[in-house]
């Protein structure tokens, strides 16, 4: 006879009543994911908040970050007005708008009282979204302006007759540090940073946060960092980590959370002359763009 009284020893463990907690979830500049829940729709104060997209390399993502932040913040209702602030007139054309024909642009609110802005804004689209256009004319602005009175109030002033019918003003910058970007820095209640992931850019930041603090000193006291976008990023590339990990450690929260992928949707987006958040609007690119608009409101509350 078995004895029945001695217990079977177990073969398995007992299984955890619960699975083992796996963590927070990790974000590409690998910190924690925040929970970002749905923007508030606009409470139609129309703030006018403007935030400047300011970075003197070229090439980085100041436009396209413009055109798409500018297109998924419309598409939650806000009014947004996205001002083409390069004489290159990139924004322009990335939303359908060729600046050689324009007879008129940013360029002769800048230098003349003899237009109404009004005039001069065009619907994009994209409903809610409306631009300022320029051309290459605004490269002479540049000279032009550095002998009048109050030279980098000037788009401040031209801004201060519309901001109020929008929530959020967007300006797209060129790629310097002159009179034109002083002028955006100037007008701006927030500046934000794209950094393309790759070795040198962090390089330029540092003169760019100098020249932030020079108008923040002598200008524009109210001037605040919104934050710091990773993009160009390439999750295959051990440098891309490697770029967001130092950039994080340098500007820890600064950094947003989204970063924005390197992917052949964006030049076509410029060719079809509108936003991804329409052209491909189920892609990784313009959820991206949706996720950073979620942060910019986190950010900046009531815009
Ligand atoms: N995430 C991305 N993946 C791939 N290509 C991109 C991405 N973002 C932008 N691009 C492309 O890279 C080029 C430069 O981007 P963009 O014009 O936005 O930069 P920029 O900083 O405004 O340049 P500039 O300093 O000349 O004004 C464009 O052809 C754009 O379509
Ligand atoms: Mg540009």
């Amino acid at each position: 006879m078995t004895d029945t009284t001695t217990e079977t020893p177990a073969l398995f463990e007992a299984a955890p009543e619960t699975a083992p907690d796996p963590g927070p979830v990790l974000g590409a500049t690998g910190r924690p994911l925040p929970d970002l829940p749905e923007p508030l729709p606009p409470q139609g104060n129309h703030r006018g908040l403007i935030i400047a997209m300011c970075n003197q390399k070229g090439g980085v993502g100041k436009t396209t970050t413009t055109i798409n932040l500018g297109a998924a913040l419309a598409e939650t209702g806000r009014r947004v007005l996205l001002v083409d602030f390069d004489p290159q007139g990139s924004l322009s054309v990335g939303l359908g708008i060729n600046p050689h024909t324009l007879e008129t642009s940013i360029y002769n609110l800048l230098l003349t009282r003899d237009h109404d802005v009004h005039d001069i804004i065009t619907e994009s689209v994209v409903d809610g979204l409306d631009i300022l256009p320029a051309n290459i004319d605004l490269s002479a602005a540049e000279v032009q302006l550095v002998s009048e009175v109050a030279r980098e109030q000037t788009l401040k002033r031209v801004l201060a007759q519309v901001r109020r019918e929008y929530d959020i003003v967007l300006i797209d910058c060129a790629p310097s540090l002159g009179l034109l970007t002083v002028n955006a820095l100037t007008a701006a209640d927030r500046v934000l940073m794209p950094l393309e992931c790759e070795f040198f850019a962090l390089r330029g930041l540092a003169l760019l946060n100098d020249t932030i603090g020079k108008v923040q000193d002598r200008l524009n006291p109210d001037l605040e960092i919104l934050g710091i976008l990773g993009t160009m990023y390439d999750s295959r590339t051990v440098h891309s980590r490697e770029v967001l990990e130092r950039v994080v450690q340098a500007f820890g929260d600064k950094v947003f959370h989204t970063v924005i992928r390197r992917t052949i949707k964006f030049p076509e987006t410029t060719v079809a002359g509108e936003p991804i958040t329409t052209y491909a609007t189920n892609s990784p690119g313009a959820e991206a763009y949706r996720m950073l608009a979620r942060e910019v409101l986190q950010r900046c509350p009531g815009a």
